[in-house]
């Protein structure tokens, strides 16, 4: 086994298009750069991402991201010994992008090439940013994931539950757009709801009267549309209050909904006698400080170490995807051209599959 590897990452299963070279020595990761160009302006005018338009933009913004991260790492095709790609799952026309682009730089420059799952990236970044040990409990959380997963190895993930409906992000995203306020929902909402109070609208906890590890998140949004409506029906609009206190209903009834979850969840991990236990959370929604206090007050209360790694390489990005690529490396896995673009790509193969597709493409 090698105990240096430098890996060029590819990522372009949603609408970022991110390139990054990662170094791993021995156990120890190091970020030589990351960069990431986000396509929000394209897609503002549409209300939410275009496929077509995410794939053009991709294709477009690929080779340039490539070039500037091997430049940033001060670093040469000929000093990288594999190309890491994000092979699904995602929406299609992006990952073909970025599953094409590898296989040109592999074949052009003679390096292995794997392919990686998207959700295994965001998985395994806890140990790229605070190395923690297998097997350790995750929470991905964002505009398009949601779900448990038991992580045990690069490629040995088992799926505790997910959402069944929209995730979490998604629903922030709606209830802005619902209240007249700015995209991307998440911080719009935070911010309002840090003058509201939660107690006003009692919004409904899905699936908390159900057992599992399994959420929906569709019903609050339809939840909160009928208060708006009451509300506009009574006086004719919203006062800058009504507003602050029905995004401070809705972030307090997600709050519930995932702490409640991540009880159980840490219950199932827990019986497995792990060594050392954390719980590690990942995703855009992980940046939210009433979730984030929520969750680390379930782990606290399991005595398990919680782990949020850095926001940046929370969301979307290709350094997650180089150090995957460097794991899998390491395990001794390939692939080759015949590499395919999966739009949909369960982590845990044993488990059901989800239902449903989101904004930002399949839920796998
Ligand atoms: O992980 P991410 O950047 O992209 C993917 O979905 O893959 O997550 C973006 C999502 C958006 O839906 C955004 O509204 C949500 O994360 N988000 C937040 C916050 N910041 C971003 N949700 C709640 N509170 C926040 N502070
Ligand atoms: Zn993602």
């Amino acid at each position: 086994m090698r105990t240096s590897l430098t890996i060029l990452g590819l990522e372009s299963s949603c609408d970022d298009t991110a390139a990054a070279v990662l170094r791993l020595d021995g156990e120890t990761p190091t970020i030589l750069s990351s960069i990431v160009h986000g396509q929000n302006d394209l897609h503002a005018a549409y209300g939410g991402i275009v496929p077509e338009i995410a794939a053009r933009a991709h294709a477009e913004k690929l080779d340039i991201c490539v070039k500037a991260a091997l430049t940033k790492a001060e670093t040469t095709l000929s000093q990288i010994d594999a190309v890491a790609v994000t092979a699904g799952p995602g929406l299609i026309g992006g990952v073909l992008s970025g599953v094409m682009c590898a296989k040109g730089i592999a074949a052009g420059a003679s390096l292995p090439l794997i392919g990686v799952n998207h959700l295994a990236g965001h998985a395994l970044t806890p140990r790229l940013t605070d190395g923690i040990a297998y097997p350790y409990l995750m929470l991905l959380v964002s505009g398009g994931h949601c779900q448990f997963l038991i992580v045990r190895g690069c490629g040995d993930f088992s799926r505790l539950g997910g959402t069944i409906d929209d995730a979490p992000g998604e629903a922030f995203d709606k209830t802005a757009r619902l209240l007249g306020l700015a995209q991307p929902g998440g911080p719009s909402v935070e911010r309002e709801a840090l003058q509201g109070d939660p107690e006003r609208f009692r919004f409904p906890r899905p699936l908390l009267d159900r057992p599992g590890c399994d959420m929906s998140f569709s019903g609050l949004k339809t939840a909160l549309l009928r208060a708006r409506d009451v509300l506009m029906d009574a006086q004719g609009g919203l006062t800058r209050q009504d507003r602050a206190d029905l995004c401070a209903g809705f972030q307090a009834a997600v709050a519930d909904v995932l702490a409640e979850k991540t009880r159980r969840a840490l219950a199932i991990y827990l019986g497995e006698a792990p060594a050392t236990s954390a719980f590690a959370v990942a995703g855009g929604v992980a940046a939210n400080g009433a979730i984030r206090a929520a969750l680390e007050a379930a782990a606290d209360a399991a005595q398990t170490a919680f782990v949020a790694p850095p926001l940046a390489l929370c969301t979307d990005n290709a350094a997650m995807i180089a150090y995957a690529g460097a794991e899998l490396l390491r395990a001794g896995h390939r692939d080759d051209m015949t590499l395919a673009a999966r739009p949909r790509w369960p982590l845990d193969r044993s488990g059901p599959a989800l239902l449903g597709s989101g904004k930002k493409g399949a839920k796998a």
